[in-house]
């Protein structure tokens, strides 16, 4: 695919200790051709390489008890070091870097807008029962979630995440399709029923007025479908 000039694009890094679970997200669809295409660049980092021991101990029990293991700080502090160059820092101009997490600020087409702007997003996907909390309090921007539901593990919220932002990316969808003027800023309108061929099938036809050709009145009926 021919590679698109004068485009900024974003670059997403994701910190996992499941590196396996984006290959066949990221090489599928939409977010293939987008990266193809120059528009947006994945990495993703494991962060058990980053492990100081020699059993790459990535997790441990948490002080003062509990159930389940805690994802150290240690190693995702010196994954984002590396990744930095040297020294990472929050609060950077254009850069975020966001830790997925059931507590965290809820994904919605606002903060996904948000991020698309972005020159850098870092996303570092959580796991076991939890991570130390010195990960959400030194080392990330903010912490993000996808819904009012936990998960076992953050990859599927990076895969959400990942999918919403690229999308929105200027040359993402190609010219046929736009997401400027979509209606689901707003909470709970999505969109205009679509149909396509046949006309009818098992009775059920497709609303008239779509086939009149008339596009004036497709809009406006398009309007009172999404309100
Ligand atoms: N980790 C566990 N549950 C999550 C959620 N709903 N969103 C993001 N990360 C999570």
């Amino acid at each position: 695919m021919v590679k698109l000039l004068n485009m900024s694009s974003l670059k997403i890094t994701i910190l996992t200790l499941f590196p396996e679970y984006f290959e066949s997200v990221l090489k599928t669809s939409i977010l293939n051709r987008s990266q193809d295409a120059g528009v947006v660049e994945y990495q993703i980092v494991d962060i058990r390489q980053f492990a100081q021991d020699k059993h790459r101990v990535t997790d441990d029990r948490p002080f003062g008890g509990g159930p389940g293991m805690v994802m150290k700080v240690d190693p995702i502090a010196l994954a984002l070091d590396s990744l930095a160059g040297g020294s990472h820092q929050v609060g950077l101009p254009g850069k975020k870097t966001v830790l997925t997490s059931a507590k965290g600020r809820l994904l919605n087409q606002a903060v996904a807008r948000e991020y698309a702007v972005l020159e850098e997003l870092v996303i570092i996907c959580g796991h076991y029962e939890g991570v130390d909390e010195r990960v959400a309090e030194h080392l990330v921007d903010e912490e993000v979630r996808i819904g009012d539901y936990v998960l076992t593990g953050g990859e599927p919220a990076a895969a959400v995440i990942i999918d919403a932002v690229t999308r929105l990316l200027p040359g993402a969808l190609g010219n046929e399709s736009s997401t400027i003027g979509e209606s689901h800023d707003q909470p709970g309108e999505f969109g205009h029923p679509q149909y396509t061929r046949p006309v009818e099938f098992r009775g059920w036809k497709v609303p008239d007025v779509l086939l009149t050709g008339h596009h004036a009145q497709i809009e406006e009926w398009r309007k009172n479908q999404r309100s």
